[in-house]
Formats: structure tokens, C-alpha cells, sequence
């Protein structure tokens, strides 16, 4: 799973200091309403991790009432934006399965079991100009970017890939957030074609081309962030899904299932879900 097309995913390795400790909140639920023709949009007041949360960041949510048995495993999403002022974080999310139609079941007023915030998030380091690369329900790791990036002195580019309009999300977040050029492009309209964005980023890009490509994981984006990144030499960073059974390091059920010597593979809840690719030749 951790291999990008020539060249591999690796963890960033950040000191266990540049990571907020995780808390449990029996989070009153603010706003539960479609996203969009797709997805859903769920807004949840639990402060500490709305205070404390990364970008690319996620949280496990527990789909069972108090007095229900099932589903016993938390789900994990992402966290698409917070308000600390309101102490308030928002995720979207897509009805695939038992856990999230169980999700979906939840009223405004109601409470759900929220733990976070989690993982190893994207690392910005001072002024950087930054593309990123979302398609889909992926993109939801990477909308906090640009705001974050705004507050270190950085400028954002951003590219968000749906299947069709009503599918697009993160532009709301990512304009809140300051980006410079914000490219929303379809597979109904042929824009999102790999090729297509290749031509196009090179075109705007290559005379003031970004330090750092950060992505979701789809892995047409995946490959093309490994090819721009060569273009510039800028760092790629890739935001991996895997299934989760805790999403605190404990289980080992989303081993990477990277080969290495001597020691685990990455877990993706604790080492990941962003990881660095790294060039084979590099
Ligand atoms: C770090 C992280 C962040 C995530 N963020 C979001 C988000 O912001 N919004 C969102 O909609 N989803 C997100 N997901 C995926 C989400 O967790 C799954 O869609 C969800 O757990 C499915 O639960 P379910 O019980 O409804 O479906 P299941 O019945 O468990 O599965 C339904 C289908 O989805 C597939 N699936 C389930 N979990 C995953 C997964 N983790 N990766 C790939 N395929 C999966 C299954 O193989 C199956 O085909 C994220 C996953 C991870 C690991
Ligand atoms: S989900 Fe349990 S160790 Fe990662």
C-alpha cells in the first residue's frame, strides 16, 4: 500500500512533542445536513479538539448510542475544519457501509462519542508555497491546509477533483482559508484527466513553482504529485486511508504492511495516515 509510482511512503518521523494529545468528548451534535449531492456534513462542539486539531488530522467516531452494543469499532474521518472560537469541528463524510448509515442516523441535539485528534497531520514548516492535490472525500484531509499555511506566511494552490459539481467539496474552506488559485476540475467535463492537469500546472506553475505538493491518496493524484515533485523538487506528502479498528496505535489492524528490517511496519493510524514519498532514487 505504501508504494507511489517509483518511489515509496514513507513516515515523516516528526518528535512525539510536535503532536496535540488526543481527548474523548460526548460531543453535542450542532449541524448534521447533506453536503452537496454526495456527502454530509456533520458539525460536533467538543473544544479541546477543535483547539488542538492539525491539518490532515482525524477523529474516530463512535456510531453506537450509549445504550446501544453496535457498532462496537469507532469509525476514523478526517477533519475538514474547525471554529476554536465556537469550539466546534466539522467533518463530511460519504454513506458507504453499516458505520456511517448509522452515522447518518444522528440528530442535531443528540450526542456522539468523538476521540481526537489523531494521527500524524501534513507538516508545514516556515513560508512555504504549497499545491495541493484532493479528489473526492479525500480532499476532507487537506482543507485546513491553506489557513495554517496562511498563518506561517505561506501561499496555497489548490486543485479539487469530483466526479461531477455536485460531488466537489473543500472550496468553501480552503477560500475561508486564503488560497491564492483555487482549480476545481470534473470527470464530467473531462477536466480532471491526469494528463489535463499535468499540462495545466505546469503552465501556471513552473515559473514560481511550489516547495511542498500535498495530497489524499487517490492514487492518479498520488502518481501526479510524485511526477511534479520531480518537476520541481518540492516535497510530497500523501494523506493514506486504511481500516481502522482503534486509531490509537493499540490494535496494529492498519499495519501499512510496508516491508522493513528489524522493526513494524508503519501504522497508519500513529505513524501516518500523511506520509513523505520518497523518490526510489532518493
Ligand atoms: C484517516 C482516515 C480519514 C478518513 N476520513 C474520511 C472522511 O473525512 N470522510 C469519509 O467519508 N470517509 C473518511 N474515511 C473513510 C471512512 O472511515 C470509511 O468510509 C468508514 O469507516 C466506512 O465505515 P462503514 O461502516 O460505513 O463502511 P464499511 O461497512 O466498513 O465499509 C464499506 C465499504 O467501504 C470500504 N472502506 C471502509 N473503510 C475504509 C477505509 N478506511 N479506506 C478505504 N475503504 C474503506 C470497505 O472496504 C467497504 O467496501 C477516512 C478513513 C481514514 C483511515
Ligand atoms: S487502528 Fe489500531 S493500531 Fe491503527
Amino acid at each position: 500500500m505504501l508504494n507511489a509510482t517509483g518511489g515509496r511512503l514513507v513516515p515523516l518521523d516528526l518528535p512525539p512533542a510536535h503532536r496535540p494529545p488526543p481527548t474523548w468528548h460526548h460531543a453535542p451534535v450542532l449541524r448534521h445536513e447533506p453536503a452537496g449531492d454526495r456527502y454530509r456534513f456533520l458539525r460536533l462542539h467538543a473544544p479541546t479538539i477543535a483547539t488542538r486539531a492539525q491539518p490532515g488530522q482525524f477523529v474516530m467516531l463512535t456510531a453506537a448510542r450509549a445504550d446501544e452494543t453496535a457498532p462496537v469499532l469507532p469509525r476514523p474521518m478526517a477533519i475538514y475544519d474547525t471554529a476554536p472560537e465556537h469550539g466546534t469541528f466539522d467533518v463530511v463524510y460519504g454513506v458507504v457501509g453499516g458505520g456511517t448509515r448509522r452515522l447518518a442516523t444522528f440528530a442535531e441535539g443528540e450526542t456522539m462519542l468523538a476521540t481526537g485528534p489523531l494521527g500524524q497531520g501534513f507538516h508545514l514548516s516556515a513560508p512555504s508555497r504549497v499545491l495541493l492535490l484532493g479528489r473526492g472525500i479525500g480532499t476532507c484531509s487537506l482543507t485546513m491546509v491553506a489557513a495554517v499555511n496562511a498563518r506561517l506566511g505561506g501561499t496555497t494552490i489548490a486543485v479539487l477533483s469530483a466526479r461531477h459539481p455536485g460531488a466537489m467539496i473543500g472550496g468553501d474552506v480552503l477560500r475561508r482559508g486564503g488560497v491564492e488559485h483555487l482549480h476545481q476540475v470534473t470527470d464530467t467535463d473531462g477536466t480532471s484527466a491526469p494528463g489535463f492537469l499535468s499540462t495545466l500546472l505546469n503552465s501556471t506553475l513552473d515559473a514560481d513553482p511550489p516547495q511542498l505538493i500535498l495530497t489524499c491518496g487517490a492514487q492518479r493524484l498520488t502518481d501526479l504529485a510524485a511526477e511534479l515533485g520531480k518537476r520541481w523538487d518540492a516535497e510530497v506528502q500523501v494523506s493514506v486511508e486504511a481500516h481502522m479498528a482503534c486509531g490509537l496505535g493499540y490494535c496494529h489492524g492498519c499495519s501499512s504492511g510496508q516491508r522493513s528490517v528489524g522493526a513494524e511496519a508503519p501504522l497508519v493510524c500513529l505513524d501516518g495516515p500523511v506520509f513523505r514519498w520518497a523518490p526510489a532514487d532518493g
